[in-house]
């Protein structure tokens, strides 16, 4: 309940920031002047019909103007601080941060904080708009551009290597130098991650979703990637919205290294993934042709050899049988001449045995005596 709630507000307030939020355009479009020069602020945002109001904000306080142009004739320290406007429809424009300065060199910037992919100008302005020579511009106190006059210097399409302090330094009557302006440069989206949704390396068959992952920037909630697949230099899949590219059924041509790309509408910010590595292992004849050759012939040898000991050792056992069953012929006959005399016979049989010995011996005694009784 809670989080369905959670849902119904959340996810059009969020939509909705990007595409109502009002913007402050500068003319000229440094954010920085010198006391006595003029500078004008636009305001751009969605109106009623028939309402052309605009509301300026100055350090947080509303100021009279209500027209979509705000005029500083002759600017003071007193026109310097945090401005912004909402037009009819617009929420709040995010602020412009306008200096007002005192010096004999300025560095002018386009704009202090900014996303990756916006262009970033600079410029090393001279007092009263004086003609200035030698000029070396610098980031974080290194040198990086030469110009023999003072001129403006762009950088189209800015990323986060740009961030840091820049300033000036120029020749007039003596050698100038600028106080130094802080640029912030927020990264829109880290480098995708691309991501298999089965673990590697793959079996033949398997189906598996690629996904091109990455983070837009929480204040650019609206904003559209573009997504586009590679393998090798092979293109798979170009610039669509979807972040997924799926193998339906995986081949083992289908191993190799794959990469993504996320982008912009307008390609200002591009940025490519680290490969990744796709194995797809085969489940039939993964094995090539002579090593089953050679498996089934070592298979073949094993059994015949087997078959020969067999029958051999069967052989040697008959035979072995055969004799063992002589010898016990040949022993049975020598117990029946010792017959009475074996001691591992029942003492019942012995017994018996000797009986019948006593009675023979009787008979034997007898067959002489009868005689004596008949007499
Ligand atoms: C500023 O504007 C006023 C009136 O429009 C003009 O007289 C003046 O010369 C301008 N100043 C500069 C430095 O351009
Ligand atoms: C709004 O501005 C336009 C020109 O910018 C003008 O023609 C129109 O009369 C203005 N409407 C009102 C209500 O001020
Ligand atoms: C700036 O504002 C202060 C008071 O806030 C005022 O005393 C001073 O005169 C103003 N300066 C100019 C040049 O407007
Ligand atoms: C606005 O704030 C800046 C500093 O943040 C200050 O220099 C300036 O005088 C303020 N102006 C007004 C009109 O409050
Ligand atoms: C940033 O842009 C510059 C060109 O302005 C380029 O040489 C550099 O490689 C880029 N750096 C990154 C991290 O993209
Ligand atoms: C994006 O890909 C889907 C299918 O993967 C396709 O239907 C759609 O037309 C593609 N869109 C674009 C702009 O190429």
């Amino acid at each position: 309940m809670w989080l369905l709630i959670a849902l119904l507000l959340g996810v059009p307030a969020g939509g909705q920031v990007d595409t109502t939020q009002a913007v402050i355009t500068l003319q000229p479009p440094w954010t920085s002047v010198f006391q006595k020069e003029n500078i004008t602020l636009w305001c751009e945002g969605p109106r009623l019909p028939g309402d052309n109001s605009t509301q300026w904000f100055h350090n947080s306080t509303a100021i009279q103007t209500l027209t979509s142009r705000y005029s500083i004739i002759s600017a003071s320290v007193n026109d310097s601080g945090e401005y912004r406007c909402q037009t009819g429809l617009s929420v709040p424009s995010d602020p412009v941060q306008l200096e007002i300065h005192r010096d004999w060199l300025l560095l002018q910037v386009s704009s202090r904080v900014f996303t990756e992919g916006e262009p970033l100008d600079l410029r090393c302005h001279g007092w009263k708009n004086k003609l200035m020579y030698n000029v070396i511009f610098y980031q974080n106190g290194k040198a990086f551009k030469f110009f023999p006059q003072n001129s403006e210097l762009s950088i189209l399409k800015t990323n986060t290597s740009h961030n840091g302090i820049y300033h000036c330094s120029a020749m007039g009557r003596h050698r100038y130098t600028s106080a130094g302006v802080s640029v912030t440069v927020k990264e829109l989206f880290p480098p995708p991650v691309l991501t298999a949704s089965l673990a590697l390396p793959l079996l033949e068959g398997n189906l598996v979703t690629l996904s091109c992952e990455t983070k837009l920037l929480p204040q650019r909630p609206g904003l559209q990637l573009y997504f586009s697949f590679y393998m090798g230099s092979k293109t798979l899949k170009a610039r669509n919205t979807s972040s997924e590219y799926q193998i339906l059924t995986a081949r083992r041509e289908d191993s190799g290294l794959y990469w993504c790309e996320a982008a912009t509408e307008d390609g200002n910010v591009l940025k490519r993934s680290p490969d990744l590595e796709l194995q797809v292992l085969g489940l039939q004849s993964s094995t090539p042709a002579w090593f089953n050759i050679v498996f089934y012939l070592i298979v073949g040898i094993i059994t015949l050899v087997d078959t020969v000991l067999c029958m051999t050792i069967h052989k040697k056992l008959q035979r072995k049988k055969k004799r063992n069953l002589a010898i016990s012929l040949d022993s049975n006959h020598g117990k029946k001449v010792t017959s009475c005399l074996q001691k591992d016979r029942h003492l019942e049989e012995e017994l018996k045995c000797q009986e019948q010995e006593e009675e023979k011996l009787q008979e034997r005694t007898h067959q002489k005596k009868p005689k004596k009784e008949e007499r």
